[in-house]
Formats: C-alpha cells, sequence, structure tokens
C-alpha cells in the first residue's frame, strides 16, 4: 500500500488532535510516511504539535511527524492536504454571530449573515492555499473542510473550474447517519443513503439498509415519538442538543424527508433568534469548552510525556471521516460519502453551476455522484433562493461590490428585509476590515 505525505492546513484547530488520533488508528487502511501540521498561528499550533509529535512517537514511530509555519515546507511534495483553516479563528466568530444577533438578526458561524461574513474571510485564503499547493504539489488532493464550506467551494469552483482534484466535504452528514445508526440500533455503516441540497441545507430522501430496506420511516417514527440525539450526546453541548431536538419539530412541519439539522435556521429564524443569547453565542460555548479542554489536555500529554489513556479526542466521528474518505480514494475503494460537486445535471432541474451536496461513490478519480432526478417544488424553492445568496456573495468578494453583497443578505431567509440587511452588512464591513477586500 501507498504510504502519503499529508499536511493539515490548520493545525492549532481543536480538531486536530481528533485527525492525528484517526490517522493513527487508519495505518492499515491509508498508509502515511510523513504528516505535517501547518498553520499561520505558531504558538498556537506548537501546542497540539508538541501533542502529535508524543502521539506518533507512541503510536506510529515509523510515520515522519512534524509542525511548521513555513509554506514551503507545508506544501512540497504532499499527497493529500487535509484543510480546515479558520481565518479570524473564534474571536471573529463571535463576530459574526453578534453582530447579526444585535440587529435582531440570526447569528450562526454558517449560515446567514454570519456565514456570509465568515465566507468573504475564506476565500481569500483559500484560494492563496490552492495557488500555492499546486505550484509545490500540483497532483496533490485537496479535502476542503473549511467554513462555510458551501461558500468556499462555489468560490473555489469559481477560480479553478478546471482543477479535478479539490473536494469539500462536511462531516455533518455522516453525524446524522451515525446518530440514526444510534437512534434505531443499526450498523450506520451499512446505510446505503440518498441525500440532495446544498452543503448545511440538504435532505436525506432514504436510508437503505443492506437488504434493500428503506430505514427513512423507521428513523421519522422514531424521532417523532422520541426526539433525536446525536450519537455522541454525552459529550455535547446542550445547544447541539437542542439543535437535534429541532428534527423532531422539522419532521412534524415537513415530514416527507430527514432534513440537515442546519435547516432549522432557515426554517425557523424568528424562533432561533428568541432562542439565542446576543451575550454568549457559541463561539463563547466554544472557547470556554472545546478550545480550554483540548489545548489544556495537550499541555498535560506534553508535561506527562504520554497521550496513553488521554482523552483529548472530542469527536472520532470528524477525524474517521477525514481519513476514510482520504483512503477511499488513495485506494480506489469507491466507497459511498456525501460529497460536494458541481451539480451538472445530477439534480435535474437545478442549474448547472450549483454546488450541491450529494452522495457518491469516491475513488482514485474523484467523486462519481449518484444521480438524484427531479426535485419537489419546495426544495427547488429553498435551494434556488440559498444558491442565489451564495453566488451573490462570491460575485461581491471577486467584484468588490457592496450592491452584491446587499443583495445576497437581502435574499437569504435569515434576513430577508434590505434595510435590516444594510445595517447588518455595513456592521459587518466595520469589523472585517483587516479581512475583506474594500466593498464598493
Ligand atoms: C458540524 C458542522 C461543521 C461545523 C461544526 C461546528 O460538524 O458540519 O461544519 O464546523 O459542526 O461545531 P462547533 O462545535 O464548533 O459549533
Ligand atoms: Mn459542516
Amino acid at each position: 500500500m501507498k504510504k502519503n505525505n499529508i499536511v493539515l492546513v490548520g493545525g492549532g484547530s481543536t480538531w486536530t488532535p481528533g485527525i492525528l488520533k484517526a490517522l493513527t488508528t487508519h495505518l492499515t487502511s491509508f498508509g502515511l510516511n510523513r504528516v505535517t501540521l501547518y498553520d499561520t498561528d505558531g504558538q498556537r499550533q506548537e501546542v497540539i504539535g508538541e501533542f502529535g509529535k508524543i502521539l506518533f512517537q507512541e503510536e506510529a514511530p515509523e510515520v515522519d511527524f512534524r509542525y511548521t509555519t513555513d509554506k514551503e515546507v507545508a506544501y512540497r511534495d504532499v499527497d493529500f492536504v487535509f484543510c480546515q483553516m479558520r481565518t479570524g479563528g473564534y474571536p471573529m466568530r463571535e463576530q459574526d454571530e453578534k453582530i447579526p444577533l444585535s440587529f435582531g438578526v440570526l447569528g450562526q458561524e454558517t449560515c446567514g449573515p454570519g456565514g456570509f461574513a465568515y465566507g468573504m474571510r475564506s476565500i481569500r485564503d483559500m484560494v492563496e492555499m490552492v495557488k500555492e499547493v499546486r505550484r509545490l504539489s500540483p497532483e496533490a488532493w485537496i479535502l476542503n473542510y473549511t467554513n462555510p464550506a458551501a461558500i468556499v467551494a462555489l468560490a473555489l469552483d469559481s477560480y479553478f473550474p478546471d482543477d479535478q482534484r479539490i473536494l469539500n466535504i462536511c462531516d455533518q452528514p455522516v453525524n446524522l447517519l451515525r446518530s440514526y445508526g444510534r437512534l434505531i440500533e443499526a450498523d450506520y455503516t451499512k446505510f446505503e443513503p440518498t441525500y440532495f441540497g446544498l452543503n448545511h441545507f440538504g435532505w436525506f430522501t432514504h436510508i437503505y439498509d443492506e437488504n434493500g430496506q428503506d430505514l427513512a420511516p423507521q428513523i421519522k417514527d422514531t424521532i417523532l415519538n422520541g426526539g433525536f440525539r446525536p450519537v455522541d450526546a454525552e459529550q455535547r453541548d446542550q445547544s447541539w442538543l437542542d439543535t437535534y431536538a429541532m428534527v423532531e419539530d422539522m419532521l412534524l412541519d415537513f415530514p416527507e424527508y430527514l432534513p440537515n439539522t442546519y435547516l432549522q435556521y432557515y426554517l425557523y429564524p424568528e424562533y432561533k433568534v428568541s432562542h439565542s443569547n446576543p451575550d454568549y453565542t457559541r463561539a463563547n460555548e466554544v472557547m470556554a469548552g472545546r478550545e480550554k479542554n483540548v489545548f489544556g489536555e495537550c499541555r498535560d500529554i506534553v508535561a506527562k510525556g504520554t497521550a496513553k489513556d488521554s482523552h483529548v479526542v472530542h469527536n472520532d466521528a470528524h477525524g474517521d471521516m477525514i481519513v476514510e474518505v482520504a483512503a477511499s480514494i488513495a485506494n480506489n475503494l469507491r466507497q459511498t460519502y456525501i460529497v460536494i460537486v458541481p451539480n451538472n445535471g445530477i439534480v435535474a432541474n437545478l442549474p448547472n453551476d450549483v454546488m450541491i451536496e450529494v452522495a457518491a461513490s469516491l475513488g482514485i478519480n474523484g467523486p462519481m455522484p449518484y444521480a438524484v432526478g427531479q426535485i419537489e417544488t419546495f426544495y427547488k424553492g429553498l435551494i434556488e433562493g440559498q444558491h442565489a445568496f451564495e453566488k451573490l456573495t462570491v460575485e461581491a468578494y471577486r467584484e468588490g461590490s457592496y450592491t452584491k453583497a446587499l443583495q445576497a443578505l437581502t435574499l437569504n431567509r435569515t434576513v430577508v428585509d434590505g434595510k435590516k440587511a444594510r445595517k447588518v452588512l455595513d456592521a459587518l464591513i466595520e469589523a472585517n476590515r483587516a479581512y475583506w477586500p474594500e466593498l464598493t
């Protein structure tokens, strides 16, 4: 089996330890020669990097593990780039959430004006990353988890339309599959899902088991009769438990398909705003919780000199998925994953240029998506509106257009009112001066 060189962009992320752990537990399915962490914030990364050194020494000493802030070192001669950068860090996520809320508009990391703001920050660094990687490793696979994945995917497709080795993925579909498995006590790895939508904006239409039986009706009934919890409920903060619980509400109102949890923000924006604390948002919860724990535990591990019996890994699903996706490509396993690809007829009645999220077989030549066919008016209407928002966001960035930015926000279901959109936009511009192009 081939031994891969990989680089993790955003090495100082709270998700990195989980990915590193997954790399060490998947060595028989995804061979490794070298693992490099890369981050622009060297201090932050050092804590995780020192933990990684110990982990690899103990679990996979044959793998060359290192961390760097030098992109020449990071991007040269790599087979896979795992990208999870967060331009502006959690402090800017906090702004993305709090600024809209201060105007009574939804404040969320990837949805609504927060997603718009984060998207406008991510595009520049993502485009630069792809250019640098292509200069130093023209053949590398770039697996991207950077948010907001919907906007990032559309932007990369517009900057690099011919690049066949960029794949945007999100772990929420697989988190949901794992959660359905726990809910109905079935093995989720046997599920054959059908799914369509945009990132953080989609639906499972069927969940077939290995005998071809559709489990979706049973899953829906179970949720409607007893609620829904994430597979790793014991490790989750209350806000995530509330989010999963909202799936029951969505099924009551819209019983046809199993919705992605993120649809709650678009279907019930008023309810979500009225249940948000504008002074303490998810970013605060993450900084006080996961970030503190992960960095604290990494420091402890370094002080002790061993990572044995440590619990620095929050949620295996994320790391496992990333490594399994890479393995499916590297070893041509053709396993099914839900990924983000250009539509090109997959959903027959949506435009070709929509970046849709859909089930695909994943092999050495990349994703081979499964056809969806026609979708019904309700979903088509929702998706077209959201896609227009995403497209105008990318155009606002590329053209430096204030008008397009205002159009994007006004189109978003979480905003709607043009005057409100302008107020939110002006405040976001002010907060993002260091990151956004000038909008005129
Ligand atoms: C899910 C989504 C990711 C998102 C994450 C946020 O996994 O798919 O796109 O980044 O949740 O989680 P957090 O715990 O940071 O709010
Ligand atoms: Mn996601």
